[in-house]
């Protein structure tokens, strides 16, 4: 029988009370008495499981699914990974390793972060590997949320920014992004979300669902209004690379005192095709929400996989000019999408592709 009352004060003396009905103590009729095990963790009840992800669970017992499922490429995981990983296996590279991340893949991250996205770090240490950019995502709002704490978050969103958000006890407050904008934020509107309980502003761009891209501009007003408001910066950049017409991504933490706060979070299920794969990164510079993350790293993962560890070293030691092809196919099938909807469905389904411009079109 599930208890669904108010959690107790002290666990252990109710422990123990469940303990002595469980070994009959107590009463004549404690043998004959139900255990009742208070509900814990009742707030997960609220967190919303991906719609996407059930209907992938589907899939899988289709013979021949025409997917339309999820933003998994067609594309398959580099050479470089795959070598990598093969010899990784061959040398029996199956054991358990340091919690945040081989160094050497922490070096050639932290290098990428310095040289790709402009940022200040300072050591690899400032770095963990994560079992995707989901587990990423997870582990930094556990470590930055005490529960109720406001997160405010684009609507739409992709769904389990949503949900890790509900999973850390912390609450939504969703900011439209505007089509008329391409899909970008009306920065005052953002800004008069924030209330004293606003933790973070998490940000996702390139954007998924929308393609939005927030523009040098967007990144400069957020980046003040997070100083001037004292608060956190979650930046999703999976979608990095995925960048068309000549426009720019601009990581957050690359401006001026924004790396201090800002927590940035990447994926090589996105850039290198490696989506079962799962391996996410993450940096953060404060010491003090460094260490919580690894703690939830280590409670939720121990260590990421090790193989998938030294596929990612492949990846970055070898050439790098399959972002280029990828990004390029991407670019044709989206012409090509909307090419075929301009054509066979105008007046029904609208919209145009954007680049990232400083002023908005
Ligand atoms: C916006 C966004 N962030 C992060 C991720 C994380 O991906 P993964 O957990 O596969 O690394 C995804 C995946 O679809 C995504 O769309």
């Amino acid at each position: 029988m599930v208890h669904d009352g108010a959690l107790p004060r002290d666990l252990h003396a109710l422990a123990a009370r469940s303990l002595s009905v469980s070994l009959g103590f107590g009463s004549p009729n404690a043998a004959r008495r139900c255990i009742t095990i208070p509900a814990m963790g009742q707030f997960l009840d609220n967190v919303p499981f991906s719609g996407i992800i059930r209907i992938r669970d589907m899939m899988y017992s289709v013979a021949d699914p025409f997917r339309l499922d999820q933003g998994d490429v067609s594309f398959d995981a580099p050479d470089t990974v795959k070598s990598a990983m093969r010899r990784a296996i061959d040398e029996n590279r199956t054991h358990y390793l340091q919690t945040t991340g081989v160094p050497r893949l922490l070096e050639l991250l932290a290098e990428k972060m310095r040289r790709q996205n402009g940022m200040p770090i300072g050591s690899p240490d400032e770095l963990m590997v994560t079992t995707g950019g989901i587990h990423a995502l997870y582990i930094v709002c556990q470590a930055l949320l005490e529960p109720g704490d406001e997160v405010i978050l684009p609507d739409p969103a992709w769904p389990p920014a949503v949900s890790n958000v509900l999973a850390a006890q912390g609450a939504v407050v969703t900011c439209p992004l505007h089509e008329r904008l391409g899909w970008r934020y009306d920065l005052d509107e953002l800004e008069s979300k924030i209330t004293p309980r606003t933790r973070a502003i998490y940000v996702n761009s390139p954007h998924n669902p929308t393609g939005g891209v927030l523009t040098r501009a967007d990144v400069e007003r957020i980046a003040e209004i997070v100083r001037e408001r004292n608060l956190w910066l979650i930046s999703d950049e999976a979608y990095e690379d995925v960048i068309f017409d000549g426009g720019e991504h601009v990581s957050p933490a690359s401006l001026p005192g924004m790396y201090e706060r800002t927590i940035p979070v990447y994926t090589f299920s996105k850039s290198h095709a490696m989506t079962g794969l799962r391996l996410g990164y993450v940096a953060a510079k404060d010491p003090k929400v460094r260490e919580r993350m690894k703690k939830v790293l280590f409670l939720s993962a121990s260590n990421v996989a090790s193989v998938v560890q030294f596929g990612a070293i492949g990846a970055l030691e070898g050439s790098q000019e399959f972002t280029a092809t990828f990004r390029e196919e991407l670019r044709a099938r989206r012409d090509l999408f909307y090419d075929g909807i301009g054509r066979q469905a105008a007046g029904v389904l609208s919209g145009t592709p954007r680049a990232a411009r400083s002023t908005p079109s």
